[in-house]
Order: C-alpha cells, then sequence, then structure tokens
C-alpha cells in the first residue's frame, strides 16, 4: 500500500513571495526529501489575454481591483482532487491557531488560494470549503497567510521536523508557553543561564521546565493558564514557579519600560 503524501497546493498572483517562505530550510528539505508536498502556482498561467489580465474594476464602482472569479476558478480546477479542502485567505476566516493547524496536517490534499488587490470577487466561495485568517488586521495579499498556515500545518506532519519531540513540546501543548531556551556563552552581558540547565540532572532541569512554562503562561496568557491551571487541578491564582527563580528574559506586561504592545 502507498501511503499518500500530505500535499499543498497554493494558488497566488505572487508564486515568489510563497516560494521564498516555503520552499527553503526545514519545509524545503521536507519536500526534497519527499516527505511533503507543496506546489505553488502562477493565478495569472489560467488567464486567456495576451496582457494575462487577472483583475479588473469592481462593479458599484469604489477604489481598487478585484480578482476575477473566471481565472481563480480556472486555477483552482487545475490542481483540485476529490480529496481536496480547499482555503480562502481573508480577514473574514477563522483565525489561524495551533488547533487549526493541528487539523489541517492531517488533511491529505490542500489548496490555498490568495486574495490581492481589494480581494478576488466573491462567487468565489461558492468553490471553497472553508476561509482562513491570520487575525483582525487587514493584509496586503493572502500570500503570507497562506505560507504561515502551510508552515504551521506541514511542520507537525511526522517526519518534517529533524527532531518530532520538537513539536510535542513546544508552545500551546497542553495549553502553555514553552519553557525558555539558552545556549553558549554560558554568561552574556552579565547575564548568566541557569546553573540547574548546566546541572546535568534531568529530572530537576523537566521540573524546572515546567515551572517556567506555567510562569510564563500565568503572565503572559492568563487566557491558556486558567484553562491549563484547571485542567491540572492547579489554584489559578497561586505562583506557578514551585520553589524556582524566575528565569532570564522579557519579565513580562507588568514591565513598564520594555512594553507589551
Ligand atoms: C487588501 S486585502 C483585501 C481586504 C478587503 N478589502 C477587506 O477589507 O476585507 C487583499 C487580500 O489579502 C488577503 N488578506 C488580507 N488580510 C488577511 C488576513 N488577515 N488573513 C488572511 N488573508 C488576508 C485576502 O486574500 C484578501 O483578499
Amino acid at each position: 500500500m502507498t501511503v499518500a503524501v500530505p500535499a499543498w497546493d497554493v494558488l497566488t498572483l505572487h508564486p515568489e513571495m510563497v516560494r521564498a517562505c516555503l520552499l527553503t530550510s526545514v519545509l524545503g528539505r521536507a519536500v526534497e526529501r519527499g516527505t511533503i508536498h507543496i506546489g505553488v502556482h502562477d493565478i495569472r498561467d489560467h488567464t486567456t489575454d495576451r496582457h494575462r489580465t487577472a483583475d479588473d474594476a469592481p462593479y458599484g464602482g469604489g477604489a481598487g481591483m478585484v480578482m476575477k472569479v473566471d481565472v481563480v476558478a480556472r486555477a483552482l480546477d487545475a490542481v483540485r482532487r476529490e480529496d481536496s479542502r480547499v482555503l480562502l485567505t481573508s480577514p473574514a476566516g477563522q483565525t489561524l491557531t495551533q488547533a487549526v493547524a493541528s487539523a489541517g496536517a492531517t488533511w491529505s490534499h490542500t489548496v490555498i488560494v490568495c486574495g490581492h488587490y481589494e480581494g478576488i470577487d466573491a462567487r468565489i466561495e461558492t468553490l471553497v470549503d472553508g476561509l482562513i485568517s491570520l487575525g483582525d488586521v487587514v493584509l496586503t495579499g493572502g500570500e503570507i497567510a497562506a505560507a504561515a498556515y502551510v508552515d504551521a500545518c506541514a511542520r507537525l506532519v511526522p517526519g518534517v521536523l529533524g527532531n518530532d519531540a520538537s513539536a510535542v513540546e513546544e508552545s500551546f501543548a497542553d495549553d502553555l508557553l514553552e519553557h525558555p531556551h539558552y545556549t553558549r556563552p554560558a554568561a552574556w552581558a552579565g547575564i548568566e543561564v541557569p546553573d540547574i540547565l548546566r546541572s546535568g540532572d534531568h529530572g530537576r532541569i523537566a521540573a524546572w521546565r515546567l515551572a517556567q512554562a506555567r510562569h510564563r503562561t500565568q503572565r503572559l496568557r492568563p487566557d491558556l493558564w486558567s484553562d491549563h491551571a484547571a485542567r491540572h487541578g492547579l489554584d489559578p491564582s497561586a505562583p506557578a514557579l514551585d520553589g524556582f527563580d524566575p528565569a532570564p528574559g522579557w519579565t513580562g506586561p507588568e514591565d513598564p519600560e520594555r512594553g507589551s504592545g
């Protein structure tokens, strides 16, 4: 039995933007190894005039240009399979989260359509299975959102990351932000890496990491913290450090000099 390789195809007017994000580094190597497939397709290849026109003025007037539904629909037809799920990038979509990425990582074939200018003629929505958003913010085009979506999904496919444990231990697993990391030099700008990380005591290191992850989550993401605390029977208002000192790093929104947004 051949196992299908999880595949993502991105339709865009700016393929070079998406390729730069998705076909280099970790994901690029996974594509080369054949662990995943990522295709990036130029919507303009499906235009029919010699000027390769993919947009036109909006009906009803107004600023900006609208991408043509017939052109985008042909681009979609060229890659769509029976098992495809088609997502349209849109500020109106479901916000990308780790849970959305975890679901997307299990789909066999996903097509992501990128809008540009004022967006795509709304009739394209009759051809898609869902809308995906990077958040309540307006971007110039869907390319960055599509790249973020595919990156977040594809790195969860077994074999894509060098060490699959990294995807299990990182931020949002068990509703916690990740513990801080350090590497050489052990002292920098007068700030020492915590001794415990150089102790070789793996049990204490694991306890320290869990306490730091809880502390960061309690300080920076009280919404996540209350879910984690409830699930583990913890008092959400009790200090989460469990006897350890806070790790060097940003100390959170109560640090007025350094800002929180
Ligand atoms: C300039 S935006 C169009 C914005 C649209 N006129 C509006 O006000 O909602 C062009 C394209 O960028 C993409 N885009 C913009 N913001 C996005 C976001 N937050 N998430 C995902 N895609 C986004 C969409 O594909 C959109 O069609």
